[in-house]
């Protein structure tokens, strides 16, 4: 590296850790106040003296429904039902996909994916302009799925299979594209004239998504 770069490192890694330090010093924790609504930088704070143990933990990460026309369970632990997640930045998920299911192509715009194959077989893949990623995976397999790409997964073993995520957002959006394109009002010319399908394929997918117009 020149000269120049490596000061600037240096400074980049100083200011961050500034940064991070002066978040961290004001309190060791913020457990969301759910009864108060979610701002850009998370859920206020619960007063401290009315924290518990059981703010910091969430039980029950079992099976999504699976009964969709993926087959695929999603249950997501995020600060919604584990509000010692506000302000740390993570949050997991177990993800169940039936025989021959899927969990279709989605983006979760501010989060890296990291997920963890415990049952089954799964094939994972990221999808970016210049590259395609694509990989089949067994129990004890740990793929990432590096932050806002478009990525899926699919059962490509023999019964249900079961994977475990953790997202590097405390509150992971999903953005699956067939509810976007099919799933709401956008009207039929509109979503043929932007991607060329066809009107009928349209109107036969916004069926089964719950789109119309
Ligand atoms: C957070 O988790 C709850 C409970 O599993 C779920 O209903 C909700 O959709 C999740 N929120 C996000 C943004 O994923
Ligand atoms: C798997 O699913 C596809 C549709 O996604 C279907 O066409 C195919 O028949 C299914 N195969 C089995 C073995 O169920």
């Amino acid at each position: 590296m020149k000269m120049i770069q490596i000061i600037l490192f240096i400074f980049s890694l100083i200011s961050y850790t500034s940064i991070s330090n002066a978040t961290s010093s004001i309190n060791d924790f913020c457990v969301a106040d759910l009864l108060n609504p979610s701002t850009p930088s998370g859920y206020p704070c619960k007063s401290e003296t009315i924290v518990t143990e059981n703010d910091f933990v969430f039980s029950g990460l079992v099976a999504g429904n699976m009964q969709n026309s993926f087959k695929v369970g999603l249950f997501s632990v995020n600060v919604t039902n584990l509000p010692g997640l506000n302000g740390l930045g993570i949050s997991a998920a177990r993800i169940d996909i039936g025989f021959n299911g899927s969990v279709p192509m989605h983006t979760h715009p501010g989060a890296s994916e990291i997920l963890i194959v415990f049952q089954g077989q799964i094939t994972a893949g990221f999808i970016t302009p210049t590259k395609l990623i694509v990989k089949t995976l067994n129990p004890g397999d740990v793929f990432v799925f590096p932050k806002g790409l478009l990525h899926f997964q699919l059962n490509t073993g023999v019964g249900t299979a079961i994977a475990y995520a953790a997202f590097t957002t405390t509150n992971p959006g999903i953005h699956l594209t067939d509810f976007l394109l099919f799933g709401n009002t956008l009207p039929t010319p509109t979503v043929s004239k932007t991607t060329l399908l066809d009107p009928q394929q349209i109107m036969k997918l916004k069926a089964v998504f719950g789109g119309s117009g």
